[in-house]
């Protein structure tokens, strides 16, 4: 199973890669399958010598992007975007997404929204009929914050846990510095009221709910679902 879905994570990669075009100002996402466009975009520009500049969202993505020679810029530079390519933890039927699962969560969502188009990139394992109902949302939060932006979190009806990671003790620190808060809802009907409201309790910076703003997504191998009012 593991084999099929690090399969179809390159087939979307190589399918988002065609949208790149010469002289293009891209958003570049974080993950396990940008990782896997970062190698096809690398090979565009090495054998096509397609031209772009890149605006990464993790440190991740500046290492593997560098690694490659791929040129970087900010978003001081080039405030509008042309094109921002990006994995996903859950994807429902309007293309609304849970994203987050890498803590990059907040770059993400700046850069993609500083986007004219967001192209996102997943296997079949990623798709849900309604969000929420495999993945818990990530939250970056103030770390002086994290218990009392917790308790309001409950009240909204989620389980929550501080994330904990490897390579160091204690909770997991974002490339900003924050916290991760994860919160498991039973299930997210209103995507945008939810993200509105989590974004409204002191210390929150920002959440892991992505609503209307991926263009198309590619899944896997040959499944693509395109947002209609974009
Ligand atoms: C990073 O914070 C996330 O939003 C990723 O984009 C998401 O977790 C998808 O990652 P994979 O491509 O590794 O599944």
């Amino acid at each position: 199973m593991r084999m099929v879905l690090e399969e179809e994570k390159k087939a979307a990669a190589l399918a988002a890669v065609k949208h790149v075009r010469d002289g293009m100002v891209l958003g570049v996402g974080s993950g396990s399958t940008v990782a896997m466009f970062i190698e096809a975009l690398a090979s565009r520009v090495r054998e096509e010598e397609v031209e772009v500049l890149c605006v990464p969202t993790s440190y991740q993505s500046v290492i593997l992007l560098a690694s490659h020679g791929i040129p970087l810029t900010s978003l001081v530079e080039h405030p509008t975007l042309d094109l921002t390519v990006d994995g996903a933890d859950e994807i429902d039927p309007n293309l609304n997404l849970i994203k987050g699962r890498g803590g990059a969560l907040t770059q993400e969502k700046i850069v993609a929204s500083s986007s004219k188009e967001m192209v996102v990139i997943a296997d079949s394992s990623k798709l849900v009929e309604v969000l929420g109902v495999k993945m818990p949302l990530p939250i970056e939060v103030i770390p002086i914050a994290w218990k009392t932006v917790a308790k309001k979190l409950v009240r909204l009806g989620a389980k929550v846990e501080l994330r904990y990671g490897g390579g160091k003790v204690g909770p997991v620190v974002t490339d900003n510095g924050n916290f991760i808060l994860d919160a498991k809802f039973p299930r997210i009907d209103q995507p945008k009221t939810l993200e509105e409201k989590i974004n409204n309790i002191p210390g929150v910076i920002e959440n892991g709910l992505f609503v209307e703003m991926a263009k198309i997504a590619y899944i896997g191998r040959g499944k693509v679902l395109e947002r209609k009012q974009y």
